[in-house]
């Protein structure tokens, strides 16, 4: 998906992919608390000790309350999500579960989707060879082709991980049923899960040193992407996440 700044027509619903890189936010993080209501804070400080960890879970719920704001017009303390008991944030007592979404982070980035339909997003930058080792936990002979790619290990997992978020399931889906009609890498393919299609289409790219991984329920028109970074908000280092100008991403490359 190359970066352009013109945007395409609309004719299958667009998603938006939010950034924010996790250097800046680690370092905000151990300047004082983000800009959560105070119960989502406490939850946080009970089920993470102080470090990344912590810093990254922050982060996600800031961007998912910021950009469902932005993308509903709801205050973002009023956004309603809840996390379920497998530890996946959805919406909760909306009539709709619009906009949907999907949260990932590696050890440098957080990423969010939102969508009109189920969607799932993975950044990965574990490297090739460690997943290579694995591949036969993850892959199968149906992906033997894309497996032998330079890069097809790590663009495989990227590719099913958020196949298996969008289904709802994670990892208990069983990364090794799902597969590609296609080239995810090249096009935004149909995956299958356990032998039948699972009405998504997955593209992964490259994102310098990462792949980054999106899932959803139609082919989209348009992608839009925006970076987010974090911003003090007063004396005691509290601390949100700001937008900058989106641009477009193509996805017929
Ligand atoms: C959820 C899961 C896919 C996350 O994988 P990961 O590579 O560690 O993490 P990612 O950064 O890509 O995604 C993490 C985000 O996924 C989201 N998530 C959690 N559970 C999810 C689910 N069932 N479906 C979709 N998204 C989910 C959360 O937003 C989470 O971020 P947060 O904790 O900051 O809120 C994986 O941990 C999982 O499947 N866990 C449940 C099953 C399990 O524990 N299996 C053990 C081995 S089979």
């Amino acid at each position: 998906m190359a970066p352009s700044t013109g945007a395409g027509p609309h004719r299958a619903p667009s998603l938006h992919v939010h950034l924010a890189d996790l250097s800046a936010v680690y370092a905000a993080a151990e300047q004082g608390p983000p800009e959560l209501p105070a119960p989502e804070n406490t939850a946080l400080r009970d089920r993470y000790a102080p470090g990344r960890r912590r810093a990254q879970a922050q982060a996600s719920r800031l961007l998912v309350r910021a950009a469902l704001s932005r993308a509903t017009g709801w205050p973002a303390h009023r956004v309603p999500v809840v996390t379920d008991a497998g530890g996946r944030p959805h919406l909760s007592g909306t009539p709709a579960p619009w906009p949907y979404f999907n949260v990932s982070h590696d050890s440098g980035l957080l990423a969010l989707v939102l969508g009109t339909g189920p969607c799932g997003i993975d950044v990965e930058d574990t490297g090739e060879d460690v997943l290579r080792e694995v591949a036969d936990r993850f892959c199968g002979t149906a992906d033997r082709a894309l497996l032998s790619e330079p890069g097809g290990a790590r663009r495989l997992w990227a590719a099913k991980e958020s196949v298996a978020k969008a289904l709802g399931h994670g990892l208990r889906a069983g990364l090794s049923t799902i597969h590609f009609t296609g080239h995810p890498g090249r096009e935004w393919s149909e995956a299958t899960w356990r032998g039948r299609p699972a009405g998504l289409r997955t593209r992964v790219v490259k994102l310098g040193d990462r792949h980054l991984a999106v899932t959803a329920a139609a082919v989209p028109a348009v992608v839009r992407l925006t970076r987010w970074a974090p911003h003090p908000t007063g004396p005691d280092g509290r601390w949100e996440l700001r937008p900058g100008a989106s641009t477009h991403m193509t996805t017929g490359c």
